[in-house]
């Protein structure tokens, strides 16, 4: 597997490449990009890491190099939020950014599973569509929007209500990445919360990532755990590509439509990218309250992204 990290010398980036460097099956290889001048010293720190992963990094000039043959491309690249800011104010700068490096994924690396992390997620996803399209190399089943984040919060905050171990809660987020298009399934759990406890988890999960911003102060937004959210992420989808067809993960992926174009859904990987996306079964009456109330906002910011290629 040869896995592309492009924005490799950002706060997730180097979170993310340390992960896979000591978390990717032997044999694998590690291209890391970015445009900041770091990169191949990150690349050099990393190497001295005793795996059988080969790190190489690759400076602003060498981004076709670092895609060619990859198997995974994986793209924090772009600029974080401060406080104050919605995600969708990342708009101008990383719609830019995401179609540039879409491009060129679609020049060298056409076949590539793509994981996009760079926000606003809930459009950046529909740019890479219409430039992959564009391009004619357009696979709904290779191109997802990182989710996981949401997830990994969903069971840490999860299990300290209960006091369970996070590793044994499973939470499905279903919907989008921001606000309150992000949608834990607090009743399929298999868990019991009152009325209260299920307003105040849904609102702290959907407000995670503001709860961040503030804490860092100006400082950026999460980084570690979305290294960690996506390496997850990444490691699943080596399991998958290399043939394993049971690996489950919420992701944001297109859809038929009947939500929205994009959705998270609990997804079926394997071999071909996305084998099934599984339905997120019966939801309760808040849940479908929640739904219905963000779906709006949730398709704006989709045809945001889908009207930026034109
Ligand atoms: P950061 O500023 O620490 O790092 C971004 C990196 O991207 C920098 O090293 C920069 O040089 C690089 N970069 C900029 N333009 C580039 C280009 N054209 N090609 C290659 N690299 C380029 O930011 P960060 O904290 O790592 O966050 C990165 C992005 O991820 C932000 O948009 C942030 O909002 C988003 N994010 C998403 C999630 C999620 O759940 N999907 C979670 C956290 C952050
Ligand atoms: C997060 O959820 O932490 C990220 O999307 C970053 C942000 O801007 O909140």
């Amino acid at each position: 597997m040869k896995v592309a990290v492009l924005g490799a010398a950002g706060g997730i980036g180097q979170a993310l490449s340390l992960l896979l460097k000591t978390q990717l099956p032997a044999g694998s290889e590690l291209a890391l990009y970015d445009v900041a001048p770091v990169v191949p010293g990150v690349a050099v720190d990393l190497s001295h890491i005793p795996t059988a992963v080969n790190v190489k990094g690759y400076g602003k000039d060498d981004l076709a190099p670092a895609l060619v043959g990859a198997d995974i491309v994986l793209i924090p690249a772009g600029v974080p939020r401060k406080p104050g800011m919605d995600r969708s104010d990342l708009f101008n700068i990383n719609a830019g950014i995401v179609s540039n490096l879409i491009e060129a994924i679609a020049d060298n690396c056409p076949d590539a599973a793509i994981g996009l992390i760079t926000n606003p997620v809930n459009t950046t996803v529909a740019i890479a569509k219409r430039v992959l399209e564009k391009k004619g190399v357009y696979n709904k089943n290779k191109l997802f929007g990182v989710t996981t984040l949401d997830v990994i919060r969903a069971e840490t905050f999860v299990a300290e209500i209960h006091g369970k171990n996070p590793a044994e809660v499973q939470v499905p987020v279903i919907g989008g990445h921001s606000g309150t298009t992000i949608l834990p399934l607090l009743s399929q759990t298999g868990l019991d919360f009152s009325d209260e406890q299920i307003e105040q988890l849904t609102h702290r999960i959907q407000n995670a990532g503001t709860e961040v911003v503030e804490a860092k102060a100006g400082g950026g937004s999460a980084t570690l755990s979305m290294g960690q959210a996506a390496a997850r992420f990444c490691l699943s989808l080596v399991k998958a590509l290399q043939g394993d067809d049971s690996v489950i993960e919420c992701t944001y992926v297109e859809t038929d439509g009947s939500d929205a174009l994009f959705f998270a859904h609990p997804v079926r990987l394997g071999p071909k990218g996305v084998e099934e996306i599984l339905p997120y079964g019966e939801l309760s009456d808040f849940e479908k309250k929640a739904k219905a109330s963000m779906l709006d906002g949730l398709k704006n910011d989709i045809q945001t992204g889908l009207d930026f290629v034109k």
